[in-house]
């Protein structure tokens, strides 16, 4: 399984990228807001500078919900890097960008899906990438670990090539639960990737080696 961290925040993903175990960063509006890049030049310089940090693919957002305008940006966004990956939110516009991009073998996210139709959807219109969000169907009382299943289910049903990229991660469980199910990526916060590296006996049994060490050094 792939790990992607989710923000557009450049130190955590260097903290995540020195861990050695990153393959790749998904951004949105709101993660880009977050840190302040605004201005399409900002934007641009932003995309940069994550592709000179990381070795795998970079899903760029666009802003647009009309067809050409999310293809003007899209080829835009496409030009800053061989990893840049366009993302594009699930709408009928965007399920004919994905199309279009694929047909002109630009990589593709398709982002926001909250049903298995809509995965399958993208997926037949060639995306590279489907964002179901799970946190978000967790947070209205849904079930957003069952959506995974039952695209996972779908895909392997007809071979999809699409990548299931399990997105809106909010702790180390739904890490574990999308590795189970078999979801090929999942994008985290650095606080939940890192989260799997703790347990308590690790801890004390780490704590005990060291102090007999020390011990036997007297
Ligand atoms: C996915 O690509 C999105 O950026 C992200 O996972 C959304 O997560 P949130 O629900 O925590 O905003």
């Amino acid at each position: 399984m792939k790990f992607f961290i989710d923000t557009a925040n450049l130190e955590q993903i260097t903290e995540a990228q020195n861990l050695g175990i990153l393959d790749g960063v998904t951004t949105n509006p709101s993660l880009m807001a977050k840190e302040g890049i605004t201005g399409d030049s900002n934007i641009i310089s932003h995309y940069k500078k994550i592709c000179e940090i990381v070795d795998g693919d970079v899903s760029a957002e666009v802003i647009s919900t009309e067809f050409d305008g999310m293809v003007e940006e899209g080829n835009r966004l496409s030009k800053i890097s061989d990893q840049i990956v366009v993302k594009i939110p699930m709408t009928k516009n965007g399920v004919r960008a994905l199309k279009y991009f694929s047909n002109n073998n630009i990589k593709t996210n398709c982002t926001l899906i909250f049903s298995p139709g809509q995965a399958l959807l993208a997926a037949k219109s060639g995306a590279n990438y489907v964002s179901p969000f799970i946190g978000r169907l967790d947070d209205i009382s849904s079930d957003g670990l069952s959506l995974i299943s039952e695209i996972r289910q779908i895909f392997d049903n007809f071979n999809f090539k699409t990548e299931i990229l399990s997105a809106s991660i909010r702790h180390n469980m739904h890490i574990i639960d999308c590795a189970k199910i078999g979801s090929d990526v999942v994008t985290a916060p650095l606080s939940s990737i890192v989260g799997l590296l703790n347990h308590p006996l690790t801890d004390s049994g780490l704590k005990k080696f060291l102090d007999d060490h020390k011990k036997g050094n007297f």
